[in-house]
């Protein structure tokens, strides 16, 4: 896959040359390519901002340097993309997006390139945003409900979201099955050596050995730890995949089964 990062502030991205996505970008899976927006201002200053029309705090991002590093980005991009192939996407942080989920992390590791364009300050002239859609699929995507300074970290989140998905990335892919969120639970917890710490201990049914037994109490962990921290995943969920034992268990926790789907009673 191929990644462009359009930004006011390149270093910010430097830790993506670290760890698992460094190795993935010297083996070749990854190609991370970072532009200083300010390389496509051409006044004295350098200016990428100005004050917004209609008054208001802040500055808005001026649309012509955005237009020439997304022109840019684009000529290389499509350079590399098959003229059959949809238009690339650009994806815009802003918590005035949609909502950046698991779901949305693999939809988007499909992709063969991905955009991301940095909004700072108040955000990035509209007219940009309606431009772009003419040349690429612009999706506005949120980190969630709050508000960061710029859009460089809700990249950094994303594109280790999206970057451990690709196929070779993660070493054991075993690991990307049984996480929080790819079956719509959280993760159920885990435990090391030793057996005894401090007082504590690691539930005995994982020291018996019995890998059906294991299967069903991590289940059951995923259930009661999804219905005590985020209920809301639940409401409303398929209740097809909940066996038997799981279905007690959902009972006990104060859902129903109606027409399919778990509801809380
Ligand atoms: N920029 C500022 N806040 C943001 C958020 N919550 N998500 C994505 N980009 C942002």
């Amino acid at each position: 896959m191929r990644i462009d990062v359009v930004s006011i502030f390149p270093e910010y991205l430097a830790p993506l040359r670290l760890s698992l996505l460094g190795r993935a970008q010297e083996d070749g899976l990854l190609q991370l390519e970072v532009h200083d927006l300010r390389d496509f201002a051409f006044d004295r200053h350098r200016t990428v901002d100005d004050t917004p029309y209609g008054g208001g705090a802040g500055m808005v991002m001026k649309p012509e340097p955005w237009s020439l590093a997304l022109e840019s980005v684009l000529e290389s991009v499509l350079a590399g993309r098959d003229a059959s192939e949809d238009k690339p996407i650009l994806i815009v942080p802003s918590p005035a997006g949609e909502v950046f989920t698991q779901a949305l992390a693999y939809e988007l590791a499909e992709e063969p390139t991905l955009t991301f364009a940095c909004g700072r300050y108040e955000g990035i002239d509209e007219r940009v945003l309606d431009w772009a859609g003419e040349r690429f699929r612009v999706r506005p995507v949120s980190l969630g409900d709050y508000v960061l300074n710029g859009g460089e970290v809700a990249v950094m989140a994303m594109v280790e979201a999206i970057g451990r998905l690709l196929p070779g990335v993660v070493g054991n892919p075993e690991s990307l099955v049984e996480e929080s969120h790819s079956n719509g639970l959280l993760e159920y917890p885990v435990y090391t050596k030793p057996s005894s710490w401090r007082g504590h201990d690691v539930p005995e049914v994982l020291l018996s050995g019995n890998h059906g037994l294991i299967a069903r109490w991590r289940r059951e962990q995923q259930l009661r730890r999804t219905a005590a921290r985020r209920p809301e995943l639940l409401d409303g969920a398929d209740a097809a995949p909940f066996g038997r034992d799981e279905r007690a268990v959902l009972r006990e926790l104060g859902y129903d089964v109606v027409a399919g789907r778990l509801v809380r009673g």
